[in-house]
């Protein structure tokens, strides 16, 4: 077990591409970090220079203070799971995991002793003498696991081990991992480009873009504060509604101006201290689906139209428009094609229609017309936020 460090650590590969830059990033003694982003972001990168499987060609790893850049893989005493976990089909379940170990030369009894703790943890103790063509997906995963866990090694590093699970496998091999990582108390740094896999089984979660670390954080710590439009973006689901306004500090408060109306915070809108020096700025406006609502009552309220209703109880999502004539800023633009580039399409259609869509999600017996207009209120304090130049938050 160890205490990781990545010390200002970047890679170039020989090609020239910058796949991780300046990673500064503690994996704490026992803690399950998840590291998450889109595709290309320099996860795998990430990991396979913790596993010292690629050069490190800027900045330090420390495992327990020590710099490892230069120990190979075999002597940092990680054990690693990857997507394709490829067993040996010729080797007996039994054989498969017992081959990190047997491939060190450890004795015959004790090989046999770790493997069948090994088994048992993982519910695989009848189908030990099987070959892996005779298991199903989830229990040749399960073999993967044990060869990563018969050896006891300082750090599990894991490159998106479920992705080749159907839906229900998945949760549930999720679970076992995490139970798993619990009891054996091994640091643990996982590679996922799921969003909710991250939220659901990290410890705390490190999300990266474009070979740079956004933000680190406790999953709920990364929800209730993104420090940039694109954390904001990424994390939950339905995403964080955004839209664009005109900040203005007036005689009766903090407003922001749409063409499609302005919206009052009210005197006591307890606004970021920073947000003074965005008066009379375009900002990005976050609000999370379940942070809207409807009906009368106190706060600001959004005219919208409601387009299509879903009912997933016990909650329902309210599809609709609002007028938002400002226009995206390429900063917005770019969070949106990195976290989805299907979205970016629906965003420059919204653009020329002047309008943004809002997701509010709500009980599923709110009563709800069943198109047309309607206002969606919301809490001034449930508000993010953002720079729509550089995409920061505002503190
Ligand atoms: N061996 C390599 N040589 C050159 N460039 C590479 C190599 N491996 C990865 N890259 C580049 O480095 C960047 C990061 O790749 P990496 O595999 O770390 O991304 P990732 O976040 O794991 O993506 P995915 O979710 O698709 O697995 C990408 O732009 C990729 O093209
Ligand atoms: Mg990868």
């Amino acid at each position: 077990m160890a205490k990781i460090q990545f010390d200002g650590v970047g890679k170039r590969y020989d090609n020239g591409a910058h796949a991780v830059r300046d990673l500064n990033l503690t994996i704490e003694d026992g803690e399950f970090m998840v590291v998450v982003g889109p595709s290309g972001c320099g996860k795998s990168t990430a990991l396979r220079m913790a596993a010292g499987l690629e050069p490190i060609t800027e900045g330090r790893l420390l495992f327990d203070g020590h710099e490892v850049n230069a120990l190979s893989a075999r002597d940092r005493d990680v054990a690693m799971v990857f997507q394709n976990y490829a067993l040996y089909p010729h080797m007996t379940v039994s054989e498969n995991i017992a081959f990190p170990l047997a491939s060190r030369g450890m004795a015959k009894d004790e090989i046999a002793q770790r493997v069948a703790r090994a088994a048992e943890t993982l519910g695989l103790t009848e189908y030990l003498s099987r070959r892996p063509k005779a298991l199903s997906g989830g229990q040749r995963q399960r073999v993967a696991m044990g060869r990563a866990i018969v050896r006891d090694p300082r750090l599990f590093l894991m490159d998106e081990p479920l992705s080749n699970l159907d839906a229900k496998l998945r949760n549930q091999m999720r679970a076992e991992i995490i139970g798993l990582q619990k009891t054996q108390g091994v640091t643990t740094l996982y590679v996922t480009h799921d969003q909710t896999e991250a939220m659901t089984m990290g410890d705390r979660i490190a999300i990266m873009r474009g070979g740079v670390l956004q933000q680190a954080g406790a999953p709920r710590d990364l929800y209730d504060h993104p420090a940039n439009l694109f954390v904001a973006a990424f994390i939950g689901s339905p995403a964080m509604n955004l839209f664009q306004a005109d900040l203005r500090f007036t005689d009766s408060g903090p407003v922001l101006v749409t063409s499609g109306g302005t919206l009052e915070l009210g005197p006591g809108a307890a606004l970021p201290a920073r947000a003074r020096d965005h008066d009379n700025r375009t900002v990005v406006v976050g609000l999370r689906p379940e942070h809207l609502s409807l009906g009368d009552g106190p706060g600001p309220s959004l005219a919208a139209t409601l387009t299509l209703t879903e009912e997933l109880p016990p909650e329902k999502l309210l599809h609709t428009l609002i007028t938002a004539e400002t226009p995206m800023t390429d900063q917005v633009v770019a969070v949106a094609a990195d976290v989805d580039a299907s979205a970016v399409g629906d965003l420059a259609q919204d653009a020329r229609a002047h309008r943004s869509r809002l997701v509010a999600r709500l009980p599923v017996d709110t009563p709800v017309p069943a198109s047309g207009p309607l206002d969606l209120r919301f809490d001034p304090a449930r508000l993010h936020l953002f720079d729509a130049r550089d995409g920061q938050v505002i503190r």
